[in-house]
């Protein structure tokens, strides 16, 4: 087993990110809330020695699906098949490290739906009820969700939706809404009896309560929230919908014409990704040790409009049916707000993540986002500042830096890393500097402070810099070529612990540092050997022009 750098052994951890709709485009504002985030932290945990497990798929159910699919009037598999298709592809562009990207229509994920459905249904939390549901008579159909809108009863809003309001983020029924209408037929619904499956979160009230007393260090706002709900107490709420389009139910006394909800399962994705990725591995029960193990550690890495349904309804659903591990964390993000409009599809407003890719490279779409993560506010982004960053500090800062220096070696050091001579304090305090950020960049990025992790990485860049311009190579090489080399080596051993530190934000760059500096094996500075060939350079990145 691989030894950490902090000593200890590897520490099994679960990076469970968001389900994100294949319904529609997704946004930067999508990339920033949750994917983005939980890539850099997967591989700074990489590095720094633990075993990482990290799943996510296309949430492929529910009523954003089967809104969309009738608009269209094509099926909700075609949607489900168009999007999934375009979100894997944009994965891939954007480097983000998926173990398993998977979806919740494959049978495994409803095996193991209905699975936990029936041990909840054996330990008595879940029951029959009968309930008034809102109905169309000219459709002749029961609206669930997203197939009525209305007026928020919590904030006003005229254009909340049957499961939730965009703008205060509230968690709704459709029968809460204000003046509701059918969005099949415009009319207004009526209310009919229906049966439905209802799962018991009320009687988990008090272990939440207990449990969420019990975390520590995370976000305030997710904390608070988290907690203000069960002050009021969860209430029981139906885990069932009259609907064609969802998991089957692992029972049939409701009769025909129900499936299961789609919050209800979609959590589900991530105990039932991680069973798939480890029957995928030969050893179908390699899952445990992420969901059993008293070392494993699990983070969810979701918007703050998902913070009900992980700190809440999927601890209780965890609590309801056995002894699996329950979230270590759940560092949700606000909102990244785009020139004004939250970045969100179902809105329209913002990049989407395809135009951002045929905009921008796309290590520098993620250090414009790493560097605007909405962790603790809502942060507005604009084209405008995202070239900005990327211009004046990511290429004016990093690249410029590994380009200057491998240059200066490459022109002055027969293209090979020069012989390191004798320190002096000056390069002795700057490769000190490199090794603190190195150590405190590991605190934030433990602590999930990802903007952090990131300030700190240009720091040591600025560092690394100034130390170029105080001890002036290109003059000294002339007049002492031996503490001119030194210099060299010592900057290139600097950029060679600050490139660790940039790692888990840019991966692309990192690779095509690696094929001159080798890889990087570990959260550390690793030395640098003598003699080993520094190529001329190429760019790390280009400058961006948005007028061209
Ligand atoms: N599909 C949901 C959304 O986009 C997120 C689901 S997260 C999950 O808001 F864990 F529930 F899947
Ligand atoms: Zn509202």
């Amino acid at each position: 087993m691989a030894v950490g750098t902090l000593g200890g052994m590897s520490t099994p951890i679960l990076v469970a990110v968001a389900w994100p709709y294949a319904s529609g485009s997704r946004h930067l504002g999508h990339l920033a809330g949750a994917y983005l985030p939980a890539d850099v932290f997967a591989r700074y945990q990489r590095l720094a020695g633990n075993d990482v497990l990290m799943v996510s798929g296309s949430d492929v159910h529910g009523t954003p699906i089967t809104v969309r699919a009738e608009e269209e009037g094509v099926t909700a598999q075609d949607i489900v098949d168009r999007y999934h298709g375009e979100i894997v592809r944009q994965w891939d562009e954007l480097g983000i490290s998926w173990d398993l990207y998977t979806t919740t229509g494959t049978e495994n994920h409803a095996r193991v739906t209905q699975e936990m459905f029936l041990e909840q249904l054996r330990r008595g939390h879940i029951d029959r009820r009968v309930s008034k549901q809102l109905y169309d008579p000219e459709a002749e159909r029961f609206l669930p969700d997203r197939y009525v809108e209305g007026t928020c009863p919590h904030c006003g809003y005229g254009e909340a939706r049957g499961d939730q309001c965009d703008n205060c983020g509230r968690t709704l029924d459709a029968t809460d809404l204000i003046d509701p209408r059918s969005k099949l037929s415009g009319s207004t619904p009526e209310l009919r009896e229906t049966e439905h499956f209802y799962y018991r979160y009320s009687d988990f009230n008090e272990r939440l309560a207990e449990w969420l007393d019990t975390r520590e260090g995370w976000r305030p706002h997710v904390l608070n929230f988290a907690k203000s709900w069960t002050t009021e107490g969860l209430h029981d709420r139906a885990i069932t919908r009259d609907i064609e389009w969802g998991i089957d139910l692992p029972v049939d006394d409701l009769g025909p014409g129900k499936r299961i909800y789609v919050w209800y399962d979609a959590v589900i994705g991530y105990l039932s990704a991680s069973k798939e990725w480890a029957a995928g591995t030969g050893d179908p029960e390699a899952w445990r040790r992420w969901w059993e193990g008293d070392d494993a550690r699990s983070y969810y890495f979701v918007g703050k409009d998902n913070i009900p349904f992980h700190c809440l309804f999927w601890p209780a659903q965890l609590m309801g049916a056995g002894d699996l591990n329950l979230p270590t964390d759940v560092p949700a993000n606000q909102y990244v707000t785009f020139k004004g409009g939250k970045a969100s599809a179902s809105r329209g407003v913002g990049l989407t993540i395809e135009q951002a890719l045929d905009r921008f490279e796309p290590d520098a779409i993620r250090f414009a986002l790493a560097a605007a993560f909405p962790e603790h506010a809502d942060t507005e982004v604009s084209e405008d500042e995202i070239a900005r960053r990327i211009n004046e500090e990511l290429v004016a800062t990093w690249g410029n830096l590994v380009n200057r220096v491998l240059s200066m070696v490459n022109k002055n050091c027969e293209g090979q890393v020069p012989d390191p001579g004798e320190l002096l304090g000056a390069d002795r305090a700057v490769l000190d500097e490199v090794d603190e950020a190195l150590r405190s960049a590991a605190a934030q990025l433990e602590a999930v402070e990802l903007k952090a992790g990131l300030r700190t990485a240009l720091a040591a860049a600025q560092a690394v810099n100034g130390y170029l311009s105080e001890t002036e190579p290109w003059k000294v090489l002339k007049v002492d070529e031996q503490r001119g080399r030194t210099i060299l080596h010592t900057a290139l051993s600097a950029v060679n612990g600050v490139r660790v530190l940039f790692a888990p934000y840019l991966p692309f760059s990192t690779a095509r540092l690696a094929e001159v500096l080798g890889p990087i094996e570990r959260w550390e500075r690793s030395p640098i050997a003598t003699g080993a060939p520094i190529p001329k350079p190429t760019p790390l990145f280009g400058k961006v022009d948005l007028d061209a």
